[in-house]
């Protein structure tokens, strides 16, 4: 073709990058891949090996390893060995070597892109532009970290082992995400890569080595998932860090239940992408090519869903069909090409299927005139409309570069669609006003919102999810506290081994409840409709002396005392044996309601600090005036001398100033990311809390829990000492009389562990916060696999709770928020 018929047709030629390096560095390697483990390159043990393909010709790259028990096990006390070295040395010698593999990564930047293009089918224009940058910029920015760690997180320590599992749509930059924090922090590594993309784990792994990293700090285990549940039931490994389907994320959550293993999920994602009709449409334009079709729409927090303001959408539609003719798919190693090949076969048959099952519900598909190359796994960008918003396509996560467009018609109906989703990773808002995008940035429920920007991602911002999209932050200083533990626990988490029974099997079931069933008694009501309190279970007891018994008090829910459903109540006996009381007995009725109550309560989270300040302190004052009648009331209770009641009331009225002091200091950050503009990071409140309480302080062990959270502006649903539960039932007129607004702080008597699995299995508690035993801890962690509630347990490894440094403080506050990055990008 002639200069001047180029100009004519304005065609594209080919621009292919090489591939004879990769391709040389593969023959080196072949016939086939092992493990890194030790600094060394492995085979497997067993001998066993599958086949990484490159997607976009369908031909075998290499043959990998699949890892076995004695992999993983040689991986893990390789990593084991590295951890007491590579954890004390000091800051600075774990910074030059970050600084190291930074300078490794871009020193071998090509290598990795194309053999990343090669391996997973991007589009060598995002391997080489984004990906590997990327990669190197979070091993820079955790080079710093590494350095100051010390000063900057005083207190806290390597949490040790950590069980790196990681998915194919970004192997090097997820990579990059786990292991830069991880080795900064002074953990050790054993990371399994996705089975589809394997290779540049083990070329990075090998890069690392050359650059002198010592033995064991880093290894790799290839495999499937196979390998990948191995790595997370080894008793040797302290930590999980897992990115991928929601799916495996709930498997690994119930697997790690009870033993006492850090967990951080980053899951899939269904992100609204909301234009305004002031926005810029051609920008919004631009921004929807990036957001679903940027990797072939296999992207956690791709726009897959568009909601447009009513009065634009079908001009936006227009220019966005047209910009789709105009895209190019194809060999993702021509440099001008924007979609390249989706990773597998399964992968494109998913899309595919749930194309189809869009179109059966009667969704609108349309495809650019233009056809994929038949060869290879290709799939074209897709617009979908007449979309429904409970349908497959607008809920379901396709991993595809598939878009469904839905309309709204005014601010509160786009943060409703926005929000309907049980996922929450990231969302993307395009208006002009000021006033509209960070109004609804800070009502969509999300870990990363972008204004008038998508997918723009840098090491010095945390990213990660709100409610089924997972828990954890991965960069910046959120980030970091992800690979650290409070330094008073002694050691690294000693892996408890979880009970062993099976699914459901269980002690706490509530048929099998080690209830007071013997002593229990009938609620009664006269029919009149009032209470007549409890009757006692023994009658009198010749001679005893009871206390006097002035009330028998009920469940607190909503600001009102309220009968519990079941209709029973419970003794709640002294150490010596006294009948000192009754409380209500609980459940998982009276648990939905308290729920409801904190729900409808949620307002709160909109009170301005200060007023959530003044409410804690006047809860303290209340506390203060009735101080005698508390301690008393402990000592009655728990049999404790009047000196440490005295202290644990104190400590009580303290905590509440506490967090009274913090409700209005608790702040966001401001990011140093490249953006021109800001990137804030917003503590936010969770939402429903469930707290379950240990018997130790029956008084401050439930202050210390709720007020935290409500300082931040949760709801709580609090389950105070099942023992000792009268310290509890004495708050409600404190509570009553300190203006804390109906449904803040809920409070349900009764058997703790099974009330703390019905928080656990509740789909609208957002977290749960348990102290109590070991095994409830493991009923509680499987059961929030639900709906991926985070979980805090915060009695293993024993704490105590009246000692400032264990029993207060930022961790506590961590555990009541979550980081919202939002990106605000300014200028013209
Ligand atoms: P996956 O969740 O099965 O794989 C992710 C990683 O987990 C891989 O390394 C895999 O080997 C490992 N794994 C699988 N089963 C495991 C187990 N039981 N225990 C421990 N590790 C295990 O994701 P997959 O099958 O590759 O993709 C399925 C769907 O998941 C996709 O269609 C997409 O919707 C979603 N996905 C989401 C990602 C995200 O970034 N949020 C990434 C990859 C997939």
């Amino acid at each position: 073709m002639s200069v001047a018929e180029i100009f004519e047709t304005m065609a594209y030629g080919p621009a292919p990058e090489s591939d004879a390096e990769a391709r040389r560095w593969l023959d080196a390697h072949a016939p086939a891949l092992g493990h890194v483990i030790d600094n060394r390159v492995v085979p497997p043990r067993a001998g066993a090996y599958f086949e990484s393909v490159d997607p976009a010709t369908g031909k075998l790259l290499m043959k990998v390893a699949q890892g076995g028990a004695a992999d993983v096990d040689a991986a893990v006390a390789a990593a084991r060995a590295a951890f007491d070295a590579w954890s004390r040395a000091p800051g600075h010698v774990r910074a030059r070597h970050l600084y190291a593999l930074a300078r490794a990564v871009q020193r071998h930047a090509r290598l990795l892109a194309v053999l990343e293009t090669l391996d997973n089918g991007k589009p060598i224009r995002e391997s080489r532009d984004i990906d590997v940058p990327l990669v190197a910029r979070h091993f820079y920015h955790h080079a710093g970290w590494a350095q100051l760690r010390a000063d900057e997180f005083p207190g806290y320590a390597p949490v040790g082992v950590v069980g790196a599992i990681i998915p194919w749509n970004f192997p090097l930059l997820m990579l990059a995400w786990k292991v830069a924090p991880a080795l900064a922090a002074g953990n050790t590594v054993v990371l399994k890569p996705a089975e589809y993309t394997s290779i540049t784990a083990v070329l990075f792994a090998e890069l690392a080595r050359e650059a002198g990293l010592p033995p064991g700090v880093l290894n790799v285990v290839t495999g499937d998932g196979r390998t990948g549940e191995m790595l997370v039931a080894h008793p040797g490994v302290d930590k999980i860090a897992f990115t991928g389907s929601t799916e495996v994320g709930r498997a690994i959550r119930r697997a790690t239940a009870g033993t006492g293993k850090r967990l951080s999920l980053e899951l899939g994602g269904k992100s609204p992408f909301v234009v305004f009709d002031d926005a810029d449409l051609d920008s919004v334009v631009e921004g929807v090519v990036d957001a679903i079709w940027f990797n072939q729409g296999q992207v956690c927090c791709a726009g897959s869903r568009l909601l447009m303001q009513e009065s634009v959408a079908p001009r936006l539609l227009d220019k966005l069909r047209a910009r789709m003719e105009r895209l190019r798919v194809g060999d993702p190693l021509d440099k001008a090409v924007d979609i390249g090949a989706i990773v597998a076969p399964v992968q494109l048959q998913r899309i595919r299927d749930l194309v189809a099952q869009g179109e059966r519900e009667g969704a609108r598909v349309w495809q650019p005139s233009w056809a994929c190359p038949a060869e290879g796994l290709f799939y074209p960008p897709t617009l979908v409309t007449d979309v429904a918003p409970a349908s497959t396509l607008a809920q379901v996560e396709v991993f595809g570069p598939v878009i469904a467009a839905m309309t709204f018609r005014t601010k509160s109906e786009a943060v409703a669609l926005a929000n309907n989703t049980p996922y929450g990773l990231a969302a993307s808002v395009w208006s002009e006003s000021v006033n509209t995008s960070l109004d609804v940035a800070r009502a969509i429920k999300a870990g990363t919102v972008w204004i008038n920007c998508t997918n723009v991602f840098d090491a010095a911002s945390g990213f990660g999810g709100y409610r089924e999209s997972g828990f954890g932050r991965e960069g910046g200083r959120e980030g970091l506290y992800e690979y650290l533990r409070p330094a008073w626990e002694a050691t690294p988490h000693p892996p408890t081994p979880s009970p062993s029974r099976g699914e459901g099997e269980t002690a706490l079931d509530e048929g099998r409840l080690p209830s007071p069933a013997s002593g229990r008694a009938r609620w009664t009501v006269d029919p009149a409709g009032r209470d007549q309190g409890a009757s006692q279970p023994w009658g009198g007891g010749e001679g005893l002396p009871y206390p006097p018994i002035d009330r028998t008090p009920k469940l607190y829910t909503g600001g009102k005392q309220a009968r519990p459903d079941s209709g029973y109540s419970r003794p709640v006996l002294a150490p010596d044996g006294r009948y000192v009381g009754e409380v209500g007995e609980g459940n998982r009725k009276d648990i939905r309601n308290a729920v409801e109550a904190a729900r409808a309560a949620a307002g709160w989270a909109a009170t301005t600090a200060h007023a959530r300040a003044q409410i804690l302190y006047y809860i303290a004052e209340n506390l203060a005036a009735r101080a005698r009648e508390f301690t008393a009331r402990l000592t009655d209770l728990t049999g404790a001398d009047l000196g440490a009641s005295r202290a644990e009331v104190e400590a009580s009225i303290e905590r509440l100033f506490t967090y009274a002091a913090w409700a209005d200091k608790y702040d966001g950050l401001v990011h140093g990311t490249p953006l021109r503009g800001v990137t804030l990071a917003v503590n936010e409140p969770i939402g429903v809390l469930g707290v379950t309480c240990a018997d130790r302080y029956p008084l401050l062990g439930l202050i210390a829990l709720v007020a935290p959270a409500i300082a931040m502006g949760n709801t709580v649903v609090a389950v105070p000492s099942e023992r000792y539960p009268l310290a509890a039932t004495d708050l409600y007129q404190v509570l009553d009389t300190s203006d804390v607004p109906a449904g803040v702080v809920n409070i349900v008597t009764g058997p703790r562990d099974t009330l703390a699995r019905v928080l656990a299995e509740h789909d609208d508690v957002d977290a749960v916060w348990y102290d109590g035993s070991g095994e409830g801890a493991y009923a509680v962690e499987r059961a929030s696999a639900g709906n991926l509630k985070r979980v805090w347990i915060i009695g293993q490894p024993p704490r105590d709770l009246l000692d400032s440094a264990q029993g207060q403080g930022s961790e506590f506050l961590r555990e009541a928020t979550q980081v919202k990055n939002i990106w605000v990008p300014t200028g013209d």
